[in-house]
């Protein structure tokens, strides 16, 4: 205990002093206010009364409260220095160098984005547009504008979703309902703007399948539209061939099968090389060597006549794609469920350069 000060008042203060080196942080604090606060400090005080004290007794007792003062200052300021490198050693104790860090997830465009914008990029280097419609639909745009009878089966109750409320009036009107397909956009194209047109036309479509290894009610799928004069199969063909060898492989093999579309004429699918046996034969093609990935054909006169193009002077062809099928076909995925899941463990795999966090997104695996 330090020295006692020659005053009873000051050196009740004594014992304090001698604590100050057992403070906490908290503590040193509230300490610091009680002694040496300008407003309330039992210090502060005893300077205050310095000047009211008889002559004789004021020097020595100002003196003894300043070297008080001071002792206390420089007892606070040891402690706050020894608080402060127990705390630096805290710290650096809890940080282990030798932990592996942590990776920062960079994430990746979904499996079937990247497909959507590949297909939409070979076209656009074809001289393509992009365009887009609404999903939901008049059943006019869905199916009659397309040439659909009125009682064709895909109209039926099993196969479409159609939305509560009151049919459209009007002749472009009907029941409203989830697009079946992007076709009913070739509809809205066309009578938006007049040919010559190549447009691709990705999109969301709607069926009331059930949620099964290789079907989904929600779906996308690319159309294609080129209407011009003087197109034949024959651009059509070359057309797809392309794109087929731009996306899939230069020496990937195609075939077209004849094919029946109420709005084209005449119609077809076209089939590339299993991307997966090459052609010999395996359960992801179920034997046959060949995938179909889309069906396409002629533009038929009759929706020409109804979205104001005239048959007479213009031809053209279509196409349509599923996205969510070529995905699967590219990689082998055996369950459509699977592009739909979110399970990263699943998706991590087509993050380009491996694993999480790694290379630029969209990149070709
Ligand atoms: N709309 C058709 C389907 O969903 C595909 C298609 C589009 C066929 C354009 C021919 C022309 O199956």
């Amino acid at each position: 205990m330090p020295t006692s000060t020659g005053y009873p008042e000051l050196d009740a203060l004594l014992p304090r002093l001698d604590g100050v080196a057992r403070l906490s942080v908290d503590q040193l604090a509230s300490e610091l206010i009680a002694v040496l606060g300008r407003k309330n400090g039992a210090l502060t005080e005893a300077l205050k009364s310095v000047p009211s004290l008889p002559l004789d007794q004021r020097k020595g007792y100002g003196a003894a409260v300043n070297q008080l003062k001071a002792s206390f200052e420089a007892a606070f300021a040891a402690r706050r220095e020894v608080l402060v490198s127990e705390q630096r050693g805290r710290e650096s104790a809890e940080i282990d160098l030798t932990m592996p860090g942590r990776r920062r997830s960079g994430g990746g465009e979904h499996p079937v984005t990247r497909v959507v914008d590949e297909i939409v990029e070979i076209f656009r280097g074809l001289g393509f547009t992009v365009a887009v419609g609404p999903e939901v639909e008049t059943e006019w745009y869905n199916f009659t504008a397309l040439n659909f009878p009125p009682d064709h089966p895909a109209m039926d109750m099993h196969d479409t979703l159609y939305v509560d409320g009151t049919p459209i009036e009007g002749k472009q009107g009907g029941r409203l309902l989830l697009r079946t397909h992007t076709s009913p956009v070739q509809i809205r194209a066309m009578l938006e703007s007049s040919p010559p047109l190549r447009l691709v036309i990705p999109g969301l479509v709607y069926r009331n399948d059930p949620f099964d290894a290789s079907h989904a009610p929600a779906f996308s799928q690319i159309e294609g539209l080129a209407v011009d004069e003087g197109i034949s199969f024959v651009d059509l063909k070359a057309t797809l061939v392309h794109f087929a060898h731009r996306f899939f492989s230069p020496s990937t093999k195609v075939r077209f099968r004849p094919s029946f579309f109420p709005f084209t004429e005449p119609s077809a699918e076209m089939d590339v090389e299993c991307q997966l046996c090459h052609g010999s034969g395996c359960p992801a093609c179920k034997g046959t060597g060949w995938m179909e990935i889309l069906g396409c054909g002629m533009v038929h006169p009759a929706v020409f006549e109804q979205s104001g193009v005239d048959p007479e002077r213009y031809t053209g062809w279509a196409f349509g794609m599923g996205p969510h099928r070529i995905t699967m076909l590219r990689h082998g995925i055996p369950d459509i469920r699977l592009l739909y899941d979110g399970d990263m463990r699943f998706l991590e795999q087509f993050v380009p350069g491996g694993q999480r966090g790694g290379g630029t997104a969209g990149q070709k695996s």
